[in-house]
């Protein structure tokens, strides 16, 4: 079975999942850490280089006050406490999003994150913070215009690479398989360049109620897909009948 490299997750349905308990949106966003705790170690289990997944987005401070900080709060607390675990599990941790607008204690603790993982191997971990495709392209732009502008670079020789290399995931390939739970199915301004051609699997579940079958599942699902990247598909048959 082939195996995605890359698996980017949306980690959608917290609130409805406490709702559906009676219980308040925090109580989901918990459950949907401990969620993410065991998806890690499934990434490793299944063979996944790449995981990214969809912590906080760029349109998640329209909230209300009490639950973005909540959020914050759920974010801290998971690098505090399971970076040492994650650095022992041999996991680099990564952040892609908009971060010069970040409270500085933040900024330091991603950074913390980072530099301490730097040298592991076994799974990435990328975590979309503060992220937006959307503000990630027109970050890009304004770097690659600030260098045309300074004479470094020739507007002609733009290319593909010119703007893949500017986005925050630099260096990171693009994901094989996009997931997102909940039942919703649309990107809502995640990976909109790198997902060009993913798979997308939408499950009807709530994020607190993924599992590692599920995530097996989804990954049945992308080895039943034939991705063509805009190719055609069975060249050697085509050839044969040519
Ligand atoms: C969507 O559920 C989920 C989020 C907005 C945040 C995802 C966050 C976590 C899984 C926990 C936090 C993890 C870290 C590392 C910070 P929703 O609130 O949109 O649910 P709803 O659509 O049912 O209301």
């Amino acid at each position: 079975m082939s195996t995605p490299a890359h698996v980017a997750i949306i980690m959608d349905g917290n609130g409805r999942w406490a709702k559906a308990r009676g219980l308040p949106r925090l109580a989901g966003h918990k459950a949907g850490v401990e969620a993410l705790r065991r998806t890690v170690r499934s990434a490793s289990d299944l063979g996944i280089r790449w995981l990214t997944v969809y912590a906080f987005s760029s349109e998640n401070w329209s909230r209300p006050a009490s639950e973005v900080s909540d959020l914050l709060g759920l974010l801290k607390i998971f690098i505090r406490r399971d970076l040492a675990e994650l650095h022992r599990s041999g996991v680099r941790v990564r952040v892609i999003g908009e971060r010069e607008n970040l409270k500085p204690d933040i900024r330091v603790l991603l950074e913390e994150a980072e530099s301490l993982t730097i040298g592991n191997t076994a799974l990435n971990l990328v975590i979309a913070f503060n992220y937006g495709s959307r503000d990630e392209i027109v970050r890009a732009v304004r770097r690659i215009a600030q260098q045309a502008a300074d004479g470094q670079l020739d507007p002609e020789s733009i290319a593909l690479d010119t703007v893949t290399g500017a986005l925050d995931t630099a260096g990171i390939p693009d994901p094989d398989l996009v997931i997102r739970t909940s039942g919703e199915v649309r990107l809502s301004n995640f990976l909109l360049w790198q997902a060009a051609y993913s798979e997308l699997v939408f499950l009807p579940c709530f994020w607190p109620d993924f599992t590692h079958e599920l995530f097996a599942d989804a990954l049945r699902q992308f080895a039943s897909r034939e991705r063509r990247f805009g190719g055609l598909a069975e060249i050697g048959a085509l050839s044969s009948s040519a």
